[in-house]
């Protein structure tokens, strides 16, 4: 169990990319159509970091392409972050899901604990090369994986802290899918806006 013996030594992000398309190191794999790898610039001031990949990025490869995408690509524009200077990625990088009852629909499922440490070392490469600025983690997922399991999103989120085993600076806030499940949509919103115009501002 765990990716380490997937990840190779040395290699570019493409190279990571290529490596962790044949990863084993948990279940996962299984049922995912294949890995959704980070996507962005080499040299990001900024990575963002999710939960697991949902229908569509599994679909199409690609992190953060379905609704809780666009609710993040709307946040980013409204506190002035490029989209294409970031890093995206996610905690753990294939799709978990169940089969929905009587329909086609594939539902998300949140990643266990086992998982999210088996997929770790993929996250850790991605920091090594792109060695940004700040660490921004999309909910409590992605916040333990790298805050540790004592870490409280709803407690600590937009504040700028440091990782115990990492020397990047981080930021902590909701998932945008959070926000799209949100008795009040608006409030959450803005409270997401406000946590990433900090975030922005740790990059002016
Ligand atoms: N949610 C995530 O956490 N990551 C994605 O890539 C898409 C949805
Ligand atoms: Fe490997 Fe992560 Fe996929 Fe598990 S979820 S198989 S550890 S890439």
């Amino acid at each position: 169990m765990g990716a380490e013996r997937f990840v190779p030594a040395e290699a570019d992000l493409d190279g990571l990319r290529a490596a962790a398309a044949r990863c084993r190191g948990c279940d996962l794999y299984k049922d995912a159509t294949q890995t959704v790898f980070g996507a962005g610039p080499a040299d990001a001031r900024m990575v963002i970091v999710g939960e697991v990949p949902g229908d569509q990025e599994d679909r199409k490869g690609e992190p953060f392409v379905g609704p809780a995408g666009r609710l993040l690509d709307r946040v980013l524009e409204e506190v002035g972050i490029d989209r294409s200077q970031v890093y995206l990625t996610n905690a753990v990088k294939h799709f978990k899901f169940v089969p929905a009852e009587r329909s086609k629909r594939r539902i998300h499922k949140t990643p266990s604990r086992t998982e999210v440490v088996a997929c770790r070392p993929w996250l850790d490469a991605e920091l090594d090369l792109v060695r940004p600025e700040l660490v921004v983690c999309l909910g409590a997922i992605a916040a333990k994986s790298l805050l540790g399991q004592d870490f409280r999103v709803t407690k600590e989120r937009g504040k700028v802290v440091s990782m115990p085993d990492r020397p990047e600076r981080a930021l902590a806030t909701v998932h945008p899918s959070a926000v799209l499940r949100a008795k009040d949509r608006e409030a959450a919103y803005q409270e997401l806006v406000a946590d990433l115009a900090v975030a922005a501002k740790v990059l002016s």
